[in-house]
């Protein structure tokens, strides 16, 4: 019964005291990513937490993280069966769902079809890269406008158009206006959909929130009907395209899908699936690549002299008369370091989406029962002080060999795709999208802050980090470039 197998979990794995009811929740603080990177260095990478009445084990560190997520990969790859779950994607989302035959054929539906319009081909990636450059051109004239008469503006929104826009191009072939208000309000909205399925949010672990009247239940209110209302944005278009759909002609991911699922031998889904893979995508590739360029424009106004260095070294090897393109990326390396650096500092996904065990297991010499929700920080793995000089200190240099070449050894051991069964398969397309988006950035702007208002690196915390409001304004440099 579960009493006896709370038990055993508690007498088997470390952990600090719970209290009756709400367990550590009065613990985990503003910033939960560091009072478990604190709890392991008293309890060990491995221990178990309680949130109400969800048993937690934590795991922190890249030894015991890489240990579950790789060599247990089975193991681990379970998702919990939590309430806020399944208002995702119509309940059939691939990111939300645990660990099964049908999962795994829903993912590689997702994954393939990604990869199709994005890497598969020479000329799939031009294609790709020139959706991004054109969206990253909107953005330097949106900016441009902001800015005019040397004005600052809060950047963030104009960074989430732009990104849903890229994932708007691949799966319905269409872009949105960053004037169209429809749009933004939803995007908008959409931003607070990480403040439920962080880890240590409250509405899964504590269900009687939802019977009485409290902020936990308003938060959990509108959870839902933010996803009802972006499932029913998505599925219009979903319903459009399937009407309109001809097998010999694939117009872009919307289409590749239906024709996998619905058209293809034994998919093993049902056509509802379209609509939950296409949420799915756009939601997942939206607010995170967001958060990641705030991050990067906040750092760039933050150190103007890496700003300079980084404008210098795009002049060098791009120079003033067309846009940086991917190709222009080995030539790069102090940007990639930028970018890789950003993301260790910030760890802007501190702590995985929530996983769950798919069968007992132990890791460490602990045992963990079959169905535990298991944290992964990976914030502590990007700021272990064994594995990184001084991790406080924002430094890209540390990227960077003595010839000045990216390190790939150490960029790879940046933690914040995860890894294994559930690691994050917009993985390629992100480093991609980030790297250009910086590069015309950069190219065809200078930024800087309000100097009476001190910039501040603190965040709001949630599924991702976001920096708090921050303004900035941008110059023109040079001359504008328009697309080849
Ligand atoms: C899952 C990070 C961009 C699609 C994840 C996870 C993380 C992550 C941490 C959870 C892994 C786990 O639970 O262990 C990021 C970051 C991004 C990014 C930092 C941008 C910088 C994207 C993009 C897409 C995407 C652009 C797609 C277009 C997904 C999907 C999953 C996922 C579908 C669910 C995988 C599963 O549960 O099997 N991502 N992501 N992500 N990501 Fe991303």
């Amino acid at each position: 019964c579960l009493w006896v197998r709370n038990l055993r979990l508690k007498r088997r794995l470390p952990g600090p005291f719970a209290w009756p009811v709400v367990g550590n929740v009065m613990q985990l603080g503003q910033m939960p990513h560091i009072t478990f990177t604190k709890l392991a260095k008293k309890y060990g990478s491995v221990y178990q937490i309680r949130l109400g009445c969800s048993d937690i084990v934590v795991l922190n560190g890249d030894r015991a993280i890489r240990q579950a997520l790789i060599q247990h990969s089975t193991e681990f790859a379970g998702r919990p069966n939590f309430v806020s779950f399944q208002m995702i994607s119509g309940g059939r989302s691939v990111t939300f769902t645990n660990y099964s035959k049908q999962w795994k054929a829903h993912r590689k539906i997702a994954q393939t079809s990604l990869r199709a319009f994005s890497s598969a081909n020479s000329k799939t990636k031009k294609s790709f890269e020139q959706h991004v450059t054109a969206e990253a051109m909107e953005l330097v004239q949106g900016f441009l406008r902001h800015s005019a008469d040397g004005r600052y503006f809060y950047p963030a929104h104009e960074l989430t158009v732009a990104a849903a826009n890229i994932m708007c191009a691949l799966c319905f072939g269409r872009r949105y206006g960053h004037d169209d208000l429809e749009f933004r309000t939803m995007l908008k909205r959409m931003s607070k959909f990480g403040e439920t399925v962080g880890a240590g949010s409250l509405v899964d672990v504590m269900p009687w929130l939802q019977s009485f009247p409290n902020p936990v239940r308003s938060v959990y209110e509108n959870f839902k009907n933010l996803n009802k209302e972006f499932f029913a944005f998505v599925t219009d278009k979903v319903v459009q395209h399937r009407e309109s759909f001809n097998p010999n002609v694939t117009r872009d991911m919307s289409d590749a899908i239906i024709s996998v699922v619905e058209h293809g031998k034994d998919s093993g889904l049902t056509k509802e699936f379209v609509e939950a893979t296409v949420t799915d995508l756009i939601g997942a590739g939206q607010d995170t690549m967001s958060t990641a360029m705030q991050w990067i424009v906040l750092l760039l106004v933050k150190y103007p002299d890496m700003q300079a260095k980084l404008q210098e070294l795009l002049d060098k090897v791009v120079g003033p008369d067309r846009l940086p393109s991917i190709e222009d990326r080995r030539s790069l390396p102090y940007l990639d370091a930028f970018i890789y650096e950003t993301m260790r500092f910030t760890s802007f996904v501190p702590v995985t989406i929530p996983h769950s065990t798919t069968s007992d297991v132990t890791i460490e010499g602990l045992h963990i029962p079959k169905e535990t929700v298991v944290f992964i920080n990976q914030w502590s793995v990007n700021h272990d002080p064994l594995k990184w000089k001084d991790p406080h200190i924002f430094d890209p240099t540390r990227f960077l060999d003595e010839n000045g070449a990216l390190d790939k050894d150490i960029a790879n051991s940046v933690m914040i795709f995860s890894t294994g069964k559930r690691r994050c398969i917009g993985n390629q397309i992100a480093k991609v999208q980030v790297f250009l988006f910086t590069a015309v950035l950069l190219h065809q702007c200078s930024f800087d802050s309000n100097p009476s208002k001190p910039l501040t690196l603190d965040c709001s915390y949630g599924l991702a980090l976001k920096p708090l409001r921050f303004c900035i304004s941008a110059k023109l440099r040079g001359k504008l470039l328009g697309l080849a």
